[in-house]
């Protein structure tokens, strides 16, 4: 899964991994998820034409597909019951045709059919490698905390509204201005969540699913990238890689890019330095638009050096995770080396600072244990749990 700002490169470099991946002989699909598709243009293909296809995976080369997921047709395929029932409510209120429509889009809804594909195409086997050429990073992680805001409301609340309204229906309907929703509405639902079951345990694997962040060596993008570094950890996903695209490259030496090289140097030490041992990759800004076949071969090549598999499990362990332990907040830190000696565990605003020797590592905090300061540490295995406490 590519995710990143928008515009820092997502579907150029989705789509040259797909290239790349396809060459090596896997059957490939790049999925894009962004409402703002790209992908055809990325490679190039006759657009009109071409929209109208994409919503189911369209073959482009020898063992690659590409699918933009399209909404509409997605309500047709699966929210029918749900954008109806949200419609003939919108209707009562005056609110009616295309713009009832548009307002029974609902938020979540795009990522969730994402999903019901991921799943399916798991189910089938009917690909080797899926790229998700992810929605801005905002988006994206709404996308990954989906299945368990679902699976709460499916246990909590689903069961209570439906045994609810199946009793006050009958009398309900006669005096509120709207009909209650019926009972296809809430099967439409359970059958919905039911092609989401599983989805959670692929994401959250490291051997299946692995999370690359594209930033660009600007500190504004930067600073996304940390925050979705650390929400993709929280929810159990691993980053395997941090791409940083569009470095200005050292051949461009006119005066006017002078301050541009010395501040681009300088972020991109400190992208080494936050994400360590994740592993950056580098990936200049093109003397052109990465636009079609040859180029986003051309970006493969500078994105995977000969004889590296993008498919390939780099990463099976989570940098950091958090927890609760009888009831006190925990962060545990694995350290890419075993360690004797100091250590050194401060506050940076958000951000747990934890040193070690020279080794010095931000952790991004959850919300929750924003306001929360370091109380104890221990270091076990290449395990540092810290435990964090109000401050007194
Ligand atoms: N390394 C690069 N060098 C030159 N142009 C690039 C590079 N990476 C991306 N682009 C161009 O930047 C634009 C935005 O890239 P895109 O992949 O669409 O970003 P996103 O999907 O994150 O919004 C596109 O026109 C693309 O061709
Ligand atoms: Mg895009």
């Amino acid at each position: 899964m590519f995710t990143g700002k928008g515009g820092v490169g997502k579907t150029s470099l989705a789509a040259a991994t797909g290239v790349k991946l396809a060459a090596l002989n896997y059957r490939t699909l790049v999925m894009s998820i962004d409402p703002a598709h790209s992908l055809g243009d990325s490679f190039d293909l006759e657009t009109d034409l071409f929209h109208l296809q994409t919503s189911d995976p369209l073959q482009v080369g020898d063992r690659l597909w590409i699918q933009e997921l399209n909404i509409q047709k997605e309500i047709k395929r699966h929210w029918q019951e749900i954008s109806a029932y949200v419609t003939s409510v919108l209707r009562t209120t005056g609110i009616g045709g295309v713009e009832a429509e548009e307002l029974a889009i609902l938020p979540g809804m795009e990522e969730l059919s994402a999903m019901m594909y991921v799943n399916q195409y798991r189910r089938e086997q009917r690909y080797d490698v899926i790229v998700l050429d992810a929605a801005p990073t905002a988006e994206s992680m709404r996308f990954i905390s989906m299945p368990t805001t679902l699976d709460w409301y499916m246990k909590h609340i689903f069961p209570f509204q439906r045994n609810f309204l199946k009793a006050v229906r009958p009398i309900a309907n006669r005096v509120a201005p709207f009909e209650l929703p019926t009972d296809s509405y809430f099967l439409n639902i359970r059958d919905l969540f039911g092609k989401l079951e599983g989805v959670d345990e692929i994401m959250e694997d490291p051997a299946i699913t692995s999370v690359r962040l594209v930033t660009n060596p600007e500190k504004m993008v930067l600073r996304e990238t940390e925050r979705a570094f650390v929400y993709f950890s929280l929810h159990g996903l691993t980053v395997d890689a941090v791409i940083v695209n569009r470095l200005l490259p050292h051949e461009v030496n006119d005066a006017w890019f002078n301050e541009w090289h010395i501040s681009q140097d300088r972020i991109l030490h400190e992208i080494e330095e936050y994400f360590a041992p994740v592993p950056v990759k580098r990936v200049p800004l093109f003397s052109h638009e990465v636009l079609g076949r040859q180029r986003l071969e051309e970006l493969a090549g500078v994105l995977y050096p000969a004889g590296e598999d993008p498919s390939a499990v780099t990463r099976t362990e989570k940098p950091f995770t958090f927890g609760k332990q009888n009831g006190a907040y925990e962060v545990r830190v694995l350290l890419p080396f075993a360690t004797k000696g100091e250590i050194g565990l401060f506050k940076k605003g958000d951000e747990l600072v934890v040193e070690i020797g020279t080794l010095r590592r931000h952790i991004g905090l959850p919300r929750s244990m924003a306001g929360l300061q370091p109380a104890r540490a221990r270091l076990e295995n290449r395990v540092l749990t810290v435990e964090m406490k109000e401050a007194q």
